[in-house]
């Protein structure tokens, strides 16, 4: 049931603080260390574990980019993250030695479930991140790290989303504990810091008036561009897809830095370009994004920035500027993708399409 709001999709946009704390209950003891006791595997397997594949599709890929940024931090293991229609083919190097993780909200996702057999077929290691109780990924997987954000009906994948980073972020977090990883008090901290993060996620529901009108704003624009680094660079692609698959308008995201080999001649006058910007913390990285939305706006487009509140230089260069709470890096994309998801879904119903069922797509894809 709607429960009141116009579509699924919405009211799974505004169930993402409860999804989140759901997915973290449970998952870490008194004296804040992580219990996963799911986790199959043993911890001298995870502690033998030379490489980590990340397989994935669609917005599940972009969970995984993100959870790249933060396994190979936490635990300095080399990571990969790769599409899944594109692993098998490849004839990938994987081994007993590798781990491989997949991210499927459905679990029933064809060219992931190809994917993991093939990698089991080369004796590797695989842990599901799914958020489907008894799917066929996950029982044909080794482990699984359930996401706990309940069904998911608008086939624009949402709450699926940020669940699935708390469990990419709760496994680097594992993996960086069981191999010994001595980071003083930076992980009891981030420990705590996602605990936090349901309210932090609410803080931007409750913005959310500043994005509808903006949606509203520009719901004739016949193409939106979305800029981030670092792990911003995969929300930047995760928030052009929502904008694709709903409102059927060009959406493209880039790494900010890529902006001068070629994307920034697609600058044009009144073109809308979202700039997620790194909290301080990250100044180099944070200077250059500055930097881009300076270079964006002398070309005429209107941009649209995601900083921290208190970024008085990030505000100043930007003209709308979206705040975010203060979190840390790894933990930015919880944040900075609400306001993408909660446009794409005001747009797309400003121009009156089928929010929920979007055309040509289905909510699981179970042909390759
Ligand atoms: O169920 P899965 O997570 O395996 O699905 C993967 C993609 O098909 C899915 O994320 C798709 O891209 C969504 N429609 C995105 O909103």
């Amino acid at each position: 049931q709607k429960q009141g709001y116009d579509w699924f999709m919405r009211k799974e946009i505004f169930e993402q603080p409860k999804a989140v704390a759901d997915t973290l209950l449970g998952r870490l003891n008194e004296r804040c260390e992580l219990v996963l006791d799911e986790l199959r595997i043993s911890p001298e397997t995870l502690r033998r574990i030379n490489k980590i594949v990340i397989i994935a599709s669609g917005t599940s890929f972009y969970s995984g980019l993100v959870a790249k940024y933060a396994i190979e931090h936490w635990t300095r293991i080399p990571c990969e993250v790769e599409l899944a229609s594109e692993f098998r083919y490849r004839d990938p190097i994987i081994d007993p030695m590798t781990l491989v993780v997949t991210i499927s909200q459905s679990g029933e996702t064809a060219d992931t479930l190809m994917a993991i057999r093939h990698a089991r077929e080369q004796h590797a290691k695989v842990i599901a991140i799914c958020n489907t109780n008894g799917a066929t990924i996950p029982r044909e997987s080794d482990a699984v790290i359930y996401t706990h954000a309940g069904p998911e009906i608008g086939v624009a994948s949402t709450k699926g989303f940020t669940t699935q980073l708390i469990a990419c972020y709760l496994l680097g977090l594992y993996l960086a504990q069981v191999r010994g990883m001595k980071y003083g008090d930076e992980i009891d901290a981030l420990l705590r810091e996602l605990e936090r993060m349901p309210a932090a996620i609410q803080h931007m529901l409750d913005q959310q008036q500043q994005v509808l009108d903006l949606a509203r704003e520009f719901v004739d624009s016949p193409s939106v561009l979305f800029l981030g680094r670092h792990v911003g660079y995969p929300v930047a692609l995760e928030g052009a897809l929502k904008l694709k698959e709903l409102a059927y308008i060009h959406a493209e995201g880039f790494a900010a830095g890529e902006l001068k080999h070629g994307p920034i001649a697609l600058i044009n006058d009144g073109l809308p370009v979202f700039v997620v910007v790194p909290p301080r913390g990250r100044d180099q990285l944070r200077d250059k994004v500055i930097s881009n939305i300076s270079e964006v706006r002398a070309r005429g487009a209107k941009t649209i920035v995601l900083g921290e509140a208190d970024d008085a230089e990030a505000r100043a260069a930007s003209e709308v500027y979206i705040e975010l709470p203060k979190v840390s890096t790894l933990l930015q994309p919880l944040v900075s993708i609400i306001p993408l998801q909660l446009f794409a879904c005001e747009l797309a119903t400003v121009k009156g399409h089928d929010v929920d069922q979007p055309r040509n797509l289905a909510k699981s894809v179970t042909v390759e």
